[in-house]
């Protein structure tokens, strides 16, 4: 079986090569990316070393770099995860959004299609259904409602892989999960960034009033769900890939908990102006894939959690090279007007 994993060299990429070379030992696997400010070779030095992954650094919106990468290729399976994903990047400059979600995916659905690739997983997001009110859950058919332009740009992507099914009957399905947590994360995204300010003694901006709510999914989870998604998946399908009932937690819960962890001080919690047009809830109904293809999420909260927390106190020289250079000027600029 031959397999491209798109955005390979961030956050969930990385954890989904990882889990496939466990899981899937006799799979070839090609790893790509273009390591931009969120992709890091590191999170693949394990697995780079044995024969079955390669990697191969490219552009998913450049149109003959991937028609030329899958004539050679001769994919069976696409995992496509390449995408520019922080809300708060996409309110400050849209461009690279609809540039790499939007016509980079439409690229690979062409060459895909030009190859005969047999099957192929569109990894996005519960964001592109908008924000929820205190009660229920989104399920596959809720209308898409973006508020940023990260989801917008997700939707749109999530549609012409929809459009692609149906008018070219081509295979593939759509996945939308909630937000994941664990090693290799971006140290720019809540859980991360809060594990490593409270661990330099820095400030934890808590966005608003921090009761926003999340709902948490360990990513190794969430790759067990996508490697069911391909392997047993329907053509066509959306499926929603969602956290336990105990992970479904208000910011402030998520910092509380972190401190707690770290055995730091609430006093670093700082709360700030709030994200533009912040959603207020994000939960999933994933009760389809849990029928259809027999998925639950496994790791408790707590338990994932005291799993991250460790992983970055031992992982210390990964993120602290991350937060220098470029980050700061990024963490400058998005927290400068918040008060
Ligand atoms: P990430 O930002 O950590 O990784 C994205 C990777 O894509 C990076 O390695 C980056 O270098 C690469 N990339 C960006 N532009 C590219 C381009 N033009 N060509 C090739 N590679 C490019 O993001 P993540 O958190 O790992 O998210 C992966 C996917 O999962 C995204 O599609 C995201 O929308 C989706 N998702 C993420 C979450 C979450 O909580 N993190 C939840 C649901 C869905
Ligand atoms: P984030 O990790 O950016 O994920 P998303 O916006 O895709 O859900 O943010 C998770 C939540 O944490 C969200 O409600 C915004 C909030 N947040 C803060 O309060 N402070 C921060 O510095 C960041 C990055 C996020």
């Amino acid at each position: 079986m031959k397999v491209l994993v798109t955005g390979a060299a961030g956050f969930i990429g990385s954890n989904l090569v990882h889990f496939l070379a466990q899981e899937r030992p006799d799979w070839q696997i090609t790893a790509l990316d273009l390591l931009t400010y969120a992709g890091n070779l590191k999170n693949l030095s394990s697995v780079l070393d044995s024969k079955r992954v390669s990697f191969v650094k490219l552009d998913i919106a450049d149109d003959k770099a991937m028609r030329r990468l899958f004539e050679e290729g001769k994919f069976d399976l696409v995992f496509h995860l390449a995408a520019e994903s922080h809300v708060d990047r996409s309110i400050m400059s849209s461009f690279e959004f609809v540039r790499t979600n939007v016509l980079g995916t439409q690229v690979l659905l062409d060459a895909a299609r030009a190859h005969g690739v047999g099957r192929f997983v569109h990894i996005s997001t519960d964001e592109v259904y908008g924000s929820l009110g205190p009660t229920g859950a989104f399920v596959e058919t809720t209308p898409l409602d973006p508020t940023s332009p990260y989801a917008a740009s997700k939707a749109a992507s999530d549609l012409m892989v929809l459009a692609a099914c149906k008018t070219h009957n081509f295979n593939a399905s759509v996945t939308r999960c909630t937000n994941n947590y664990g090693p290799f994360h971006f140290p720019e995204k809540l859980i991360p960034l809060f594990i490593t300010n409270a661990m330099e003694g820095k400030k934890l901006p808590l966005y608003g009033d921090g009761m926003n709510v999340r709902s948490w999914l360990y990513v190794t989870d969430h790759c067990d769900a996508l490697l069911r998604v391909a392997e047993k998946g329907t053509a066509g399908e959306v499926y929603n890939i969602g956290g336990s009932e105990d992970a479904e937690l208000p910011n402030r819960e998520v910092t509380f908990a972190i401190l707690d962890m770290l055995g730091k001080s609430r006093d670093l919690i700082q709360p700030v102006g709030d994200r533009p047009a912040h959603d207020r809830r994000y939960a999933i109904d994933h009760s389809k894939i849990t029928r259809d293809l027999g998925w639950t999420p496994r790791t408790p909260f707590k338990v994932g959690l005291e799993q991250t927390v460790t992983w970055y106190l031992e992982n210390r020289s990964w993120w602290e090279e991350i937060k220098s250079g470029a980050y700061l000027s990024y963490y400058e600029k998005n927290y400068a007007n918040r008060g």
